[in-house]
């Protein structure tokens, strides 16, 4: 009989979980690690650190065993089909009362599929956000769990203690009810596909456009990250541009071929904002933009049939490089308020209850879009948790005011000069029109009612109406 002495369970032992698990062996837990390939589960027993209790295992069986009860099992495996491959494999083996959390990218709708039909059976199933990358797995990650209330109190107090931590705070907390914990991370990754596409289109503008070096790149960055732009994924670019080839002595930025791979979470994030009716439009150009940057060999085509060049921005140095600052301040400002109206919505419309003020905090460290600005948001969250838009908040409103006129110089150099700056043109696009009273879509309504009598609405009696319009 073998004995019940191991507390978390990892199912698949690739870069996230066996991180993951070592991290949670550092702060006490007994872990133990199921992988099919024997080379990660002897490399994930040969990286824990001393005097910790970690075991690998290459039958699923060994591991149930050997886990105490309610059993706690978390997956990282591939979305998709090897996920219900798992649960399968896992239902033999496992009793009611137990615990399975698919801590990987999952579709939200299959997460709820699977809530469903494990709950069936006694089973608590739990879908977890987990962001960070592997240097977050190991160190500190942002952790964002929704679903079973009853399995949750289970995981807290590991979840709690490998997550990263924002001013002591963890960056843990449960976000809402069903399938919550996946969309809340498919939302995060949207707004991450943004951040990354406006710091390419500002890169771009600045090297091309403005003429900087790799070397004036990295300090530029540099200097952001010291500022109000501090965040995560402004401190990795400006890494970047230091970074040399091994292979040629360039940099390594200059050998990468301009085409942006995607696994589908900000595809799926644009797809639902679609299907729940929230304008998420700079989130939607990221994933638009990758795609386009997928088609080389057109783009090649079209380049020699256009013979379009970007022409050089004229603005002196030190002005334009402060208009990118504020027009990237804008346009990220912008994503994040998207992203977290998207949330707002599905929190109802979905039935996920989502708590912002708890996600925003949750985002603040560990994260890939971490940044100081989501302490700002924090503070607005807490005292209004139910803000439909960050737009519509007066300190969110400063902050753009403040902006908005380098992120309009940016815009028209950016079109003037031929750069395909969609994501910080579609910021601006979108804030004129959510702050636009009056938007000429009255014009739309007559189109639809003169050839489908859709009706229209009057501005000065309510009740729907439809005219026989003369085609004069
Ligand atoms: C994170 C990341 C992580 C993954 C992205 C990459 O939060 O740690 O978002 O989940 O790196 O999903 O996504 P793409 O391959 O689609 O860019």
């Amino acid at each position: 009989m073998a004995v019940k002495q191991f507390d978390f369970g990892m199912i698949g032992l690739g870069v996230m979980g066996r991180n993951l698990l070592l991290n949670m062996a550092d702060h006490g837990f007994k872990v133990i690690g199921f992988d099919l390939d024997e080379q990660k589960t002897s490399a994930f027993e040969q990286a824990a650190t001393p005097g910790t209790t970690v075991k690998g295992v290459g039958n699923l069986k060994n591991m149930t065993e050997e886990l105490s009860l309610p059993r706690r099992i978390m997956m990282l495996v591939p979305a998709g089909k090897p996920v219900d491959d798992v649960i399968e494999s896992l239902l033999p083996l496992v009793e009611p009362g137990d615990i399975i959390i698919d801590g990987g990218n999952s579709h939200y709708t299959d997460t709820l599929r699977r809530v469903q039909y494990l709950a069936a059976k006694g089973i608590h199933f739990m879908g977890v956000g987990v962001s960070g990358g592997e240097q977050g797995a190991r160190t500190g990650p942002s952790i964002m769990p929704g679903g079973d209330e009853v399995a949750y109190p289970h995981v807290q107090p590991m979840l709690e203690a490998i997550s990263a931590k924002f001013k002591g705070e963890p960056c843990v907390a449960h976000l809402g009810k069903g399938a919550a914990g996946h969309y809340v991370k498919m939302v995060h990754n949207g707004i991450e596909y943004a951040i990354m596409q406006m710091l390419s289109e500002s890169y771009d503008l600045l090297h091309r456009g403005a003429g900087l070096s790799n070397d004036e790149l990295h300090q530029v960055f540099d200097q952001w990250n010291k500022g109000d732009l501090q965040s995560f994924l402004v401190e990795i670019t400006a890494a970047i541009f230091t970074q040399p080839d091994e292979k040629t002595g360039n940099r390594l930025i200059d050998m990468i071929l301009d085409k942006a791979g995607a696994k589908g979470t900000g595809k799926w994030t644009s797809q639902d904002a679609l299907d729940i009716g929230v304008p998420i439009p700079v989130i939607d150009m990221a994933v638009t933009m990758r795609n386009i940057s997928a088609l080389k060999a057109e783009r090649t085509n079209a380049a020699a049939l256009y013979a379009n060049k970007v022409s050089p921005v004229t603005t002196d140095k030190a002005t334009f490089v402060q208009q990118v600052h504020d027009a990237l301040y804008f346009g990220i400002l912008i994503s994040y308020a998207q992203g977290l109206s998207m949330l707002h919505r599905a929190s109802t419309e979905l039935d996920m209850q989502i708590p912002l003020p708890k996600v925003v905090r949750v985002w603040r460290g560990g994260c890939i879009i971490r940044s100081t600005m989501l302490d700002v948001f924090s503070g607005i969250y807490d005292q209004n948790p139910q803000l439909e838009n960050l737009l519509l908040d007066k300190q969110i409103a400063s902050m753009l005011q403040n902006t908005e006129a380098g992120m309009r110089a940016v815009a028209a150099a950016a079109v003037q000069n031929r750069f395909a700056a969609g994501c910080l043109l579609n910021a601006l696009t979108y804030f004129d029109a959510y702050s636009s009273q009056q938007l000429p879509t009255n014009l739309i309504q007559a189109q639809r009612d003169f050839f489908g009598a859709h009706t229209y609405q009057r501005i000065d009696e309510p009740g729907s109406f439809h005219t026989e319009w003369k085609n004069s």
